[in-house]
């Protein structure tokens, strides 16, 4: 604690001026100074500072206010850090007494054994030989130098005990390090946490190193993530991975943007828009929407596209708005994520993307309800009415009820009066809970599908011949629209590689698709080979294969059929969309005797 009149002295000390322009460009105004608000985006400025009154704040977004107040404002710190700070530019002594800098003075042991870890682990990514290959890793992810740095991405070392001796060497307690989560005792010894694995330093939102997040990057361990323990000063639970550099972006544009992993927040930073974090892949808690509130209440939510993250979508919707959050959402559907969307179609694809792709989310769950709406299934219309309903609930508003039922009614054919009896009479009965929207679900058959591209990929590693084969069958790879488009550039290269080599080897192969940014991919297909290895692990035979092109051949002329349909709907010309009329039919005829 600091006494009042001390903080008074303080405040009446500071020189404004001097405080504040070296974040603000101060014209002379009146009997003061004005300026372009450093808190929020504005063209004229509404930034006032008062000498005699001692005061540096905005007239129209509030930020600011006292000395202490800019301070704490302007770099994110807590009261006592800013009286601090005051103190030191004002040359006064101060009697402090702050239970809170016992308690970070207690933390500060575990903060530097951090960085002590963060200093090997960056080292050791570029300074070392081992260092090389997760540096080819990251940099066929798409990550250059800059963004490595920016995060501070690392590399444990694979000695495995590399970091402790370290540790020991600059004499901190073994009862510290492993409190902190760096090191593990294993029969009496002692050992390092992280091994051979891409780290991530999680910093807090004042930028302090509290744990880590490591990637295996050799497909060699089950986890392919593995975080720090729960420790003094890592609480996983309340973690905003990212917080500290995105602050003053939320501050600035008074919104953020949630993801789900820490490559999307990567992606979506290096397109420019930095007010993006994401918790530690667990689910979010009140914790973390409490943080977040600190700051903004405009929430943008961009999970994964897989059924996983639309249902944690409409989770962490529902948490967001009863916390009174303005809620939007980012549906990514061309990829999985952000980070492959960014792969896939460049930055500023994305960023482009980003700002005309982003909608309600009351219009996200409309839409995610017409997409799924079989109006002669009565089941289903029952149930895409009641989760109308539910979703309409969260808001406590008639206009937003209103609007929404009006629309469903028309789609339906059926009045706005018998939807709001029905609205009526289900509020009555708080019970009621319908089966969640599903959509966007890869389909029993098509997994089946992505099974036999699989499998056509490692019949084609066979041999030089067999891939021919298979290539030629696929009308060059023509016919290869699969579940999963990507596939289509692998098979490419594929055949790139045997028109180099003779022979399939792994390495050599991920060596031509480190090339062309595309080891990622194959990595996830790797990946996915083990997850259906029970499904896949048939030997081969002529007959499979032929089955397996078969199917695949057959879907693929569907999936052209269909995509030719969808451009005859879409035509507005009427004699392009003859001819192309007269095309599908032709196709479909020829399909047929195939
Ligand atoms: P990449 O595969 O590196 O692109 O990561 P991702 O972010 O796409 O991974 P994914 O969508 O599978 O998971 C999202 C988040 O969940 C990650 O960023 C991690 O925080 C977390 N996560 C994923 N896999 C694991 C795991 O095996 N263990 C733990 N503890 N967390 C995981
Ligand atoms: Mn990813």
């Amino acid at each position: 604690m600091v006494a009042r009149e001390d903080i008074n002295k303080l405040i009446e000390a500071t020189d404004m001026y001097a405080l504040v322009s070296p974040y603000v460009k101060l014209i002379k105004s009146g009997s003061g100074y004005k300026g372009l608000c450093p808190f929020h985006n504005e063209k004229t400025p509404s930034f006032s500072v008062s000498q005699e009154k001692h005061l540096a704040h905005c007239f129209s977004c509030g930020k600011g206010g006292n000395p202490i107040q800019f301070l704490m404002d302007i770099k994110n710190i807590s009261f006592m850090e800013a009286v601090k700070e005051l103190a030191k530019i004002n040359n006064m002594e101060l009697n402090i007494d702050d239970p809170n800098a016992k308690i970070e003075e207690e933390r500060k042991k575990y903060y530097d054994l951090n960085l002590l870890a963060y200093n090997l682990f960056t080292r050791n990514l570029f300074m070392t030989n081992e260092g090389k290959k997760a540096l080819a890793y990251l940099e066929g992810r798409g990550l250059d130098e800059e963004t490595i740095k920016t995060f501070g991405i690392g590399l444990a070392p694979k000695d495995g005990k590399m970091l402790y001796k370290l540790l020991k060497e600059s004499n901190f307690l073994e009862l510290d390090m492993v409190d902190v989560g760096l090191v593990k005792n294993v029969n009496d010894n002692y050992v390092d946490f992280f091994v051979n694995r891409i780290m991530f330093p999680i910093r807090n939102e004042r930028g302090k190193i509290i744990g880590f997040s490591g990637r295996d990057y050799t497909g060699s361990s089950e986890a392919k993530y593995m975080n720090t323990i729960e420790s003094p000063i890592f609480k996983k639970n309340l973690v905003l991975y990212n917080l500290d550099l995105a602050i003053p972006a939320i501050s600035k544009n008074n919104r953020i943007i949630l993801h789900e992993g820490y490559m999307d927040v990567i992606a979506t930073y290096r397109s420019g828009l930095h007010e993006v974090v994401c918790s530690m892949g667990t689910a979010l808690t009140t914790g973390q929407i409490k943080q977040i509130s600190r700051f903004t209440k405009n929430v943008i939510l961009s999970f994964d596209s897989d059924s996983a993250g639309i249902k944690a979508t409409y989770r962490a919707a529902e948490l967001f708005i009863k916390e009174g959050f303005n809620v939007n959402v980012l549906k990514i559907d061309k990829t999985k994520d952000s980070d492959e969307f960014v792969k896939k179609y460049g930055l500023k694809t994305y960023y482009d993307y980003f700002n005309s792709h982003i909608t309600t989310f009351i219009d996200y769950v409309y839409n995610d309800i017409i997409n799924n709406l079989n109006v002669n299934d009565i089941f289903n219309l029952e149930n895409s009415k009641k989760n109308l309903f539910k979703y309409l609930n969260l808001y406590h508003s008639n206009i937003v009820l209103e609007k929404y039922l009006n629309l469903f009614s028309q789609k339906i054919g059926v009045s706005l009066n018998a939807l709001l009896n029905d609205y009526n009479k289900l509020n009555n009965n708080l019970n009621y809970e319908p089966e969640p929207i599903i959509s966007n679900i890869p389909k029993k058959n098509k997994e089946e599908i992505y099974l036999y591209e699989l499998r056509i990929f490692e019949y084609a590693k066979i041999s030089k011949n067999k891939a021919l084969e298979i290539d030629s069958k696929l009308e060059k790879g023509n016919n290869f629209v699969g579940f999963k488009p990507i596939n289509e550039r692998l098979w490419q290269e594929l055949m790139n590689y045997y028109n180099i080599y003779d022979e399939f080897n792994e390495e050599d192969f991920i060596t031509l698709l480190q090339s062309k940014n595309l080891y990622d991919d194959y990595y996830h297909m790797i990946e996915d080979n083990e997850k259906y290895k029970e499904k896949l692990d048939l030997p081969y035979s002529e007959i499979d294969l032929e089955e397996c092109l078969n199917k695949l051949v057959s879907n693929s002329n569907k999936n052209k059929l269909n995509n030719l349909q969808k451009t005859i709907v879409e035509q507005s010309d009427l004699e392009l969309k003859k001819e192309l009329t007269i095309k599908k039919f032709q196709m479909r005829k020829k399909y047929e005797r195939n």
